[in-house]
């Protein structure tokens, strides 16, 4: 009884000793010379709809939901964010070669016919970035519009 006391104690301080690490923010704050919506057009609605669902992990600003105030939530979503950015960065797109601009928004088009975008670690707390499927439709048009617009742009 006695070491199974120390263990649990010993998870409890660690637990509460975590709670004071706070780790830098995704959160740039910058002008964005290189955002996607630079590149091809991006209406309003299509723009809120990466917002609430896309952009915590691929954009340069990451609006934390409230439980990552606890950790070991805020590392989770860190490391979410570090390998969505390094796959899709919005902010970013325009740095890409034209072959990578099409070939992600062919990604984004897969991702979400397929549904596995957003992650469903994410949606399972963040109900309001599950897509209806009018918006995921509006997505898919206007990825298909912008492929049309970059193939005219490059060729
Ligand atoms: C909670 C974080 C998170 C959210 C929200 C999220 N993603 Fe992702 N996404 C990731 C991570 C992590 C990866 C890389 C690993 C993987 O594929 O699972 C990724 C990969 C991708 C890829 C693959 C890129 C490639 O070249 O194959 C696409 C496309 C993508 N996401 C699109 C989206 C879209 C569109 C949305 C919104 C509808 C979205 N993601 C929302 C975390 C997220």
């Amino acid at each position: 009884m006695k070491g199974i006391k120390k263990i649990l104690l010993g998870i409890l301080v660690i637990v509460v000793v975590i709670q004071f690490i706070h780790p830098a923010r995704n959160k740039s704050g910058q002008a964005m010379p290189n955002d996607i919506s630079k590149i091809v057009a991006m209406p309003e609605d299509v723009q809120g709809i990466l917002k609430k669902a896309c952009y915590d992990c691929h954009s340069n600003n990451t609006e934390y939901p409230w439980y990552t105030n606890i950790q070991p939530m805020h590392w989770f979503m860190n490391y979410h964010i570090i390998s969505g950015k390094e796959e899709l960065n919005f902010n970013e797109f325009g740095t890409y070669t034209p072959r990578r601009q099409q070939s992600k928004l062919r990604s984004i088009e897969n991702s979400l016919k397929d549904g596995t975008m957003p992650l469903s670690s994410y949606t399972l707390i963040q109900r309001n970035a599950i897509l209806s499927e009018v918006e995921k439709s509006q997505i898919i048009n206007w990825v298909q519009n912008s492929k049309d617009s970059l193939t005219k742009k490059y060729n």
